[in-house]
């Protein structure tokens, strides 16, 4: 059981800081070689995902306390933020990448919005599951 849970919870902030880190870096790029992280950025996603919702599974119970509230907050704004990047800069890239530079300039603005609004959701991720174990 011990095992499981570091084993899942090492992959759970593995996966986590990949994705966050990467995104931070984008959106400080303005979007330059998002081709690049793009799937790699949605497996991290795809992981951090599950691996948290097999924590939560291991961990926490009904009813919800304030730990799992921010947890819970935490988890909505990881949705939210590779929703954003699935909706939004992924269709931009595809265009991007059809169009090339220059013409595609506009859709080049719109992967580093995505990854600027990602940026924030997952900040906001980060705080809540680094400060859910002390509230
Ligand atoms: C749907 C997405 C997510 C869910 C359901 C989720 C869920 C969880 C759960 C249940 C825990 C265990 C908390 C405890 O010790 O009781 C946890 C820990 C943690 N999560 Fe997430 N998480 C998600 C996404 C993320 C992302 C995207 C990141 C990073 C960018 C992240 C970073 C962390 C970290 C660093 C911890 C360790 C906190 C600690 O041990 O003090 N999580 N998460």
């Amino acid at each position: 059981m011990q095992i499981i849970l570091i084993v899942t919870l090492v992959l759970h902030v593995l996966s986590g800081v990949f994705w966050a880190g990467t995104t931070f870096a984008l959106a400080r790029m303005g979007g330059n070689q998002a081709d690049l992280f793009f799937r790699p950025q949605m497996g991290a996603a795809a992981v951090a995902v599950v691996t948290g919702g097999i924590l939560w599974f291991l961990l926490h119970d009904v009813p919800l306390g304030l730990q799992g509230h921010v947890l819970a907050l935490g988890a909505l704004c990881a949705l939210l933020a590779a929703a954003v990047q699935g909706a939004m800069g992924r269709p931009a890239l595809r265009k991007l990448s059809a169009l090339g530079e220059p013409e595609g300039s506009r859709f080049r603005k719109r992967v580093a919005t995505s990854q600027r609004i990602a940026a924030a959701f997952l900040m906001a991720t980060v705080t809540c599951m680094a400060a859910a174990r002390y509230a």
